[in-house]
């Protein structure tokens, strides 16, 4: 792949990853990604931001040296440090060898980590820059977005954002540009679901931090660069970030998965018991549920129930798919309940008991179990489930 400038002096160089199909194990990346690093020049010195994966380097070497000569390559900016962006630090070091390495103070032990070996790490923060002769780099730091270490490298005079994963996505297309390749809006959602969304708080305080600077192009290490129309991109994430509205009422959503229909009348009956107790309610089917599609409800909720029946001594798939979806969202101080109906064991109540507990929610209420086919019995202790689920909101 050729590089392609963005701005005077300053191109992009990394590599086109067309097949991977998941990402980082968690990811899906339909569209493929890009690992985006780049070369800015000065009129004394040069720098990189950042590298690209491992198995990538041998075409990301030749694309620089289209440019200059490595030997040549003054500072190597680590905006962070996951492997996606320094698997070929080490290789990279090599041919830059009078190269320094540039991070925050968060990052160094990580580029230790990522080597293997001691290094003198030139670390910024807020504030410091590096004159590259009529091109500085300002250095911005933007903690847990998505890492500890994350911080941006602004241009100022061309106006280029460099915010390592913010505002990226998994998107390939050689085009590179937002204007040029096809519309990538799904990829950006999901990119932002998936990696930004658990650092909200952090990522408005970053969006503050920046709003003052004379943007005109953002440069992110994964997809499309951004040149038009910023302000909907940004726009974009601070819709995303925005703490939902609270309602009048307590918010409950019931979960299940069912295999002879009584669990899911076992929901039903939770459901009744938290609207009796005044909450709003919805009933989701886990088996015909996209929980991806509803993360911004349930952050906006009060409160949980979920509900599987055991098979194998487990919870089902379905269900505990949706428990690990949870893992992005803030959920502290929300309550959680469990209930499922089962033949001879029934273990999934508390297992999705104690996930609820890992994922930081107050399980108040006993989980309600029921063997075999449900019974008035069952179904009133659901229902009593949802008043006190409801209750322990309002309390
Ligand atoms: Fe794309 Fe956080 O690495």
């Amino acid at each position: 792949m050729s590089a392609i400038e963005l701005a005077p002096g300053i191109h992009w160089i990394g590599a086109i990853d067309r097949d991977i199909r998941v990402f980082d194990v968690i990811m899906k990346a339909e569209q493929g990604t890009t690992y985006n690093s780049y070369l800015v020049r000065g009129s004394k010195s040069c720098a990189l931001i950042e590298t690209v994966k491992a198995r990538f380097f041998d075409s990301y070497l030749s694309t620089i040296k289209t440019l200059v000569d490595p030997a040549q390559i003054d500072y190597i900016v680590m905006n962070h440090t996951e492997p996606d962006h320094s698997g070929s630090l080490d290789r990279m070091l090599a041919e830059a060898q009078s190269a320094r390495v540039v991070s925050s103070k968060n990052g160094v032990s990580f580029i230790k980590g990522i080597l293997n070996r001691d290094i003198d790490v030139q670390t910024v923060g807020d504030g410091d820059s590096i004159d590259l002769g009529g091109v500085t780099l300002e250095f911005i730091q933007a903690p847990f977005l998505h890492r500890p270490d994350t911080m941006f490298t602004f241009v100022r005079e061309h106006g280029v954002l460099f915010p390592c994963d913010f505002l990226g996505s998994h998107f390939s297309d050689e085009r590179m540009f937002d204007d040029q390749v096809d519309d990538f809006g799904h990829s950006r959602r999901y990119y932002f679901d998936h990696i930004i969304r658990p650092f909200k708080e952090f990522a408005v305080r970053a969006m503050d931090k920046i709003a003052d600077l004379p943007i005109r192009v953002i440069a992110p290490s994964h997809g499309p660069i951004l040149r038009t129309d910023l302000d909907k991109y940004l726009g974009e994430y601070r819709n995303w970030c925005a703490v939902p509205a609270k309602g009048d009422k307590p918010r409950v959503l019931v979960f299940y998965a069912s295999s002879y229909g009584n669990t899911r009348s076992m929901a039903e009956s939770v459901a009744e018991g938290c609207r009796e107790a005044g909450a709003e309610v919805t009933v989701f089917d886990l088996e015909v549920t996209d929980a991806g599609s509803i993360l911004d409800e349930i952050e906006a909720a009060d409160a949980l129930a979920v509900g599987s029946c055991t098979i194998n001594g487990d919870a089902v798939k379905p269900v505990w798919d949706f428990l690990s979806s949870l893992a992005t969202l803030k959920l502290r101080g929300k309550a959680g309940a469990a209930f499922g109906c089962y033949g001879w064991s029934g273990e999934a109540v508390k297992y999705i008991e104690e996930r609820l507990k890992a994922v930081k929610l107050k399980v108040p209420v006993e989980g309600i179990r029921a063997q075999m086919m449900v019974n008035q019995q069952d179904l009133e202790a659901c229902r009593k489930l949802g008043k006190e689920l409801t209750g322990s909101v309002n309390a």
